[in-house]
């Protein structure tokens, strides 16, 4: 099996996290974001994925330089301005030189769905295209996607508002794609695979879906990027991992709850982490309180500052002496 992963967003829901970062680089406790998307395709049984990259290309390039990451070999196709999802695919496929079934996902998603029962059912109804889906609370910022009993689409509606979302299942961002898919594309304009590409498949009857209810997180917004990773040390997904980094510098009384702490941090007497990530190379000054945030790599929190309410501190700023900051964004 070929993937394509999406990965040429802007990430600006993360921001300031992504403004030298793309999303997919962000790491996830132990290893970037992309690493444990990869890796979850590689158990999958996915061979080769090719990366569909824009934004922040070189980022990707210098951190994966052999054409491997988590044991999978890794194709770069570079747009060069953002084509949207459909747009992306259509660049990223004849770069690869894709031209039998394959694998799309999205590059921010965690899942243990079974990829190869959406494959064998694409195969059993001869879909053009099968998508996985996944329910959720709240479906308006979601593409939503209703079914009859067999799994046929019906429709699909990105991001509908909440009082008219058709149901709650909601396109969990993995494909299964006929290469005629790619002749639907138009080249050389950006076209969005949710608002063009998807519709059309429905309205052909061509589009299925496969419904499950395995661990998934869009881990593209603060409170989701935060979720998973606090999913993972509370053993939800994947494999047991330390929430401590080995040589990270906690002091004795300090107390870590529930959170995150990456390599290289260093959180200094009577501080308090709770739901929190401290990215690598943070340090909490003493007394500090961070609760349900995340401080960026190298930032710094000063003496008896308060940090909450998902407030995001951006790579290498710093928190002053007593500041409180609830649900901020640094820099603005
Ligand atoms: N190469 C490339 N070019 N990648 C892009 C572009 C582009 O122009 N635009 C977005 N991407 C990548 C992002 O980096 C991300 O990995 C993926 O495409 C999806 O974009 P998001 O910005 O994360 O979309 P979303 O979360 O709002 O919605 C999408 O995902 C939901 C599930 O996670 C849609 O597919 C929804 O329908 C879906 O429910
Ligand atoms: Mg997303």
């Amino acid at each position: 099996m070929r993937a394509v992963v999406l990965v040429g967003g802007f990430g600006t829901r993360l921001r300031p996290l992504t403004l030298n970062t793309p999303k997919q680089m962000l790491p996830v406790v132990d290893r970037t974001m992309l690493e444990h998307v990869v890796g979850g395709l590689g158990r999958q049984g996915v061979t080769e994925v090719v990366l569909s990259l824009g934004y922040r290309e070189d980022v990707f390039r210098d951190a994966y330089p052999a054409g491997e990451c988590a044991g999978v070999a890794l194709t770069y196709a570079v747009e060069p301005e953002p084509l949207d999802t459909a747009g992306a695919v259509s660049f990223a496929a004849a770069a690869a030189g894709i031209n039998e079934t394959f694998v799309v996902v999205n590059g921010d998603v965690f899942t243990d769905l079974d990829l190869r029962a959406v494959w064998d059912r694409h195969r059993e109804v001869s879909a053009e295209a099968t998508i996985a889906l996944t329910p959720v609370d709240d479906p308006s910022r979601y593409g939503v996607v209703p079914t009859d009993a067999d799994g046929k689409v019906l429709g699909f509606v990105e991001k509908p508002p909440r009082d008219q979302a058709p149901t709650n299942w909601i396109n969990a961002g993995t494909y299964v794609l006929e290469p005629s898919v790619l002749d639907r594309i138009a080249p050389d304009r950006k076209v969005s695979i949710e608002r063009e590409t998807f519709p059309e498949l429905a309205a052909n009857g061509s589009l299925w879906a496969v419904q499950s209810d395995a661990y998934w997180v869009d881990a593209g917004t603060p409170a989701t990027y935060v979720q998973v990773q606090l999913d993972l040390i509370d053993h939800r997904w994947g494999s047991p991992t330390e929430a401590v980094a080995a040589n990270a510098t906690v002091a004795d009384n300090a107390r870590i709850d529930h959170s995150v702490v990456m390599a290289g941090v260093r959180v200094d007497a009577d501080a308090l982490i709770r739901d929190s990530i401290l990215m690598p190379g943070a340090h909490v000054a003493r007394g500090a309180v961070i609760d349900g945030s995340v401080v960026g790599p190298g930032a710094v929190v000063a003496g008896g500052a308060k940090v909450s309410g998902l407030s995001i501190i951006g790579d290498g700023q710093m928190v002053e002496s007593g500041a409180v900051l609830d649900g901020v964004k640094l820099p603005e």
